[in-house]
């Protein structure tokens, strides 16, 4: 009955129409939206008004599951008076205090298992993984500007109140991450955009292609040329998206797998989850591939055969064990072709000129070498371990052992070079520095950006 009241699937609409032309049953041509349950007074003027300022964003939100349970603004743009971060702004046009953040912890208040678990995984903690482990930021290697329109764009900004207001540098921001003004970590619009929060959505692999993609962390390319995704786009169309919550079953609502169908979704006994942490058995972004709980910055709570064993646990329900346990061999060893013969002796080099002075630990990025090394690891080292997990051959050779060896041999003449002239090759000028060394939730360090 609900769907009626608040929009028909086009579906079943077309259906209903077909059906009931001969019962001669009058269905309204257009969609009409009543609010005929109880809602307040307060939450029936937010919609009066936005309805008429937002038009867009109003059908979105009609659209949606929550319209569907009289969940409307206040529910989650309400905000206590006191709060930090209300809209200064809004009480011209009404009484009631909102904030236009609306944060994990506003959604736990009705899908707490949803946020305790992201709140665990390393989405909602990557920006303090970030400021433990990356030069770029450890050594103000790129600029304020670069980092909001870049690295913080998918990673996650710090939300900073100032005189009342949200300081327009860190907001909007939709990251992984994102630190807001009530403590609580990341944004669940990363997956859900507003205003309809689709289960369907998040279930495609568009949704995490936003940040999963280009040279260094290529998923969303590996996994469309993966017969997965060569399915998947093959019969898409046929899929039933939609399923309810925790039902969408392999084999019946798809044939082949999605990022979320392997990585979040319940799958026979997996249940779902929203901590993407769970079900990885390597680390295999780190420069030297190791163990999840191995990751000093942010080392996994379980053992990795617990996290394996789940991940295989979502293959057995197409696959037979021989085939999964000879994928995850064959994984298995490109890890280790790729620490033992292409990152343990790039590895060695870049220590062996730092030991000798022929390059400077600090700033990494300014001699050509240390340029070389990074991409080894953090572009073709990626692409040849991530191919090898997600079946993508193209990438796990020509755009991975391939480059590497190209890399590993101008690695191995740089360092000749080097060796040979004793004069680096350093830049003086090193382009679009900061001072911002610390983060910016450490006392000082948001305010010495320049
Ligand atoms: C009389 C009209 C009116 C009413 C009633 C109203 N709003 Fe607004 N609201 C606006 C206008 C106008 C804006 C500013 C739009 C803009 O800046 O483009 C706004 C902005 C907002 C924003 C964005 C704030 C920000 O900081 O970005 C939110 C969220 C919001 N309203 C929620 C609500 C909620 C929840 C209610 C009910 C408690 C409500 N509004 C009631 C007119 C109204
Ligand atoms: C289920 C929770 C939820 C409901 C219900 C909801 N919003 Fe939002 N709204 C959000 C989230 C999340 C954002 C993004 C803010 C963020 O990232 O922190 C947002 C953003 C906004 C913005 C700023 C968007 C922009 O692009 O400028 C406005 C305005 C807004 N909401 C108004 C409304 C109005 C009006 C309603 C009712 C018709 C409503 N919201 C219902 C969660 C909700
Ligand atoms: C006041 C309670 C409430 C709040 C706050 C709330 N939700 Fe919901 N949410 C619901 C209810 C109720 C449903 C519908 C459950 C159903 O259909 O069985 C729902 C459904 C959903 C769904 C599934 C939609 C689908 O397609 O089936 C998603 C995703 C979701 N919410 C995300 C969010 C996010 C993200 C926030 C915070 C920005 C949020 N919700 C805030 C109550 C809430
Ligand atoms: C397009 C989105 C995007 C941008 C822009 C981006 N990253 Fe990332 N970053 C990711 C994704 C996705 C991963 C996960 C890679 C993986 O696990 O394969 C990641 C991983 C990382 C890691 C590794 C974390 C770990 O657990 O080992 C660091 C460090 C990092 N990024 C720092 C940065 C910095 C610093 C910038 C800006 C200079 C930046 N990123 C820009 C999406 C992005
Ligand atoms: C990394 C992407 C991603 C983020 C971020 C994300 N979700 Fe989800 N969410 C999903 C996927 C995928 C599903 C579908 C699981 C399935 O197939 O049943 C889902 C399902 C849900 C559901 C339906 C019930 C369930 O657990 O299956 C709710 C409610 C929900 N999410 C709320 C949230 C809330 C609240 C947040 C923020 C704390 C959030 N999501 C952040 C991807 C995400
Ligand atoms: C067939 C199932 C499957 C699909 C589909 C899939 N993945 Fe994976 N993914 C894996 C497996 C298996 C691994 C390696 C896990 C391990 O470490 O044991 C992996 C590894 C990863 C990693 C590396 C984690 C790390 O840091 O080591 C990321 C990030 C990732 N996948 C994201 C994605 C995204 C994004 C998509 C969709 C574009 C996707 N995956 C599609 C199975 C899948
Ligand atoms: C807004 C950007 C963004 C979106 C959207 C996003 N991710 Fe991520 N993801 C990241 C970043 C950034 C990291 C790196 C976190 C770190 O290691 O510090 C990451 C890491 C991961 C990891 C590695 C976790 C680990 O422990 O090594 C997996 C797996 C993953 N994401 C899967 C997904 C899936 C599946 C989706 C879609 C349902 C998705 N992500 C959507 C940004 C994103
Ligand atoms: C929903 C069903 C489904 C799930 C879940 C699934 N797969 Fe597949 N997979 C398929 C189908 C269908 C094919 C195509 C088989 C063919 O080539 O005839 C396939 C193909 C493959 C291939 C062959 C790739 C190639 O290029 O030849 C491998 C390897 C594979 N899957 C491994 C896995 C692993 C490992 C997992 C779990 C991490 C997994 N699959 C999860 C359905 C699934």
């Amino acid at each position: 009955m609900r769907s009626i009241v608040f929009g028909m699937p086009i579906v079943s609409l077309c259906f209903a129409l077909v059906v009931n032309a001969q019962e001669a049953v009058n269905y309204p041509k257009r969609r009409q939206y009543q609010l005929d349950r109880a809602i307040s007074k307060d939450a029936k003027e937010c919609l009066d008004c936005h309805r008429k300022e937002h038009p867009g964003l109003f059908e979105d939100w009609a659209a949606s599951q929550h319209a569907k349970t009289n969940i409307t603004c206040i529910d989650c743009h309400g905000a206590d008076k006191a709060d930090r971060d209300i809209s200064q702004g809004h009480f011209e046009h009404d009484k009631t205090a909102i904030a236009g953040v609306v944060t994990p912890k506003d959604c736990s208040r009705c899908h707490p298992d949803e946020a305790k678990e992201y709140a665990r995984s390393k989405h909602a903690n990557t920006l303090g993984i970030v400021w433990k482990i990356d030069p770029w930021m450890q050594q103000g290697m790129n600029n304020e500007t670069e980092r909001i329109s870049g690295c913080y764009t998918c990673h996650g900004s710090v939300i900073e109140i100032k005189n009342g207001d949200i300081d327009p540098k860190t907001w909007p921001n939709v990251g992984v991450g994102r630190m807001n003004p009530d403590g609580s970590k990341g944004s669940c619009t990363s997956c859900h955009t507003r205003h309809r929060f689709s289960l369907a959505e998040a279930r495609k692999p568009e949704a995490c292609g936003q940040c999963h993609l280009g040279p260094d962390h290529p998923q969303e390319e590996i996994y469309n040329e993966s017969k997965h995704g060569a399915l998947t786009s093959a019969y898409r169309h046929g899929y039933n998206w939609d399923a309810a919550p925790g039902c969408w079953t392999p084999g019946v609502d798809y044939r082949a797998p999605s990022c979320a169908a392997c990585h979040m979704s319940g799958s026979g006994k997996v249940q779902t989850t929203h901590d993407v942490t769970e079900r990885i058995s390597w680390e295999l972004q780190a420069p030297l591939t190791i163990r999840p709980e191995e990751f000093k910055p942010f080392p996994a709570k379980t053992n990795w055969k617990t996290e394996r064993s789940k991940m295989q646990d979502v293959c057995r329900q197409c696959h037979s064990k021989r085939w999964i346990e000879s994928h995850f061999l064959q994984l298995d060893n490109v890890v280790q072709n790729y620490n033992e013969e292409y990152f343990k002796p790039a590895k060695k080099m870049l220590d062996e000129l730092y030991a000798k002075k022929l390059l400077t630990k600090t700033p990494m990025f300014d001699d050509e070498f240390e340029f070389e090394y990074y991409e080894l690891w953090h572009y073709e080292g990626r692409r040849a371990r991530m191919g090898a997990a997600m079946m993508a051959p193209d990438y796990t050779w020509w755009h991975g052992f391939y480059e590497l060896k190209k890399q590993l041999v101008k690695l191995q003449e740089l360092r000749e070079q080097l060796i040979e002239t004793g004069r680096p090759i350093r830049a003086k000028n090193f382009p679009g520095r900061c001072t911002a060394t610390t983060p910016p939730w450490r006392k000082g360090g948001g305010a010495s950006h320049k």
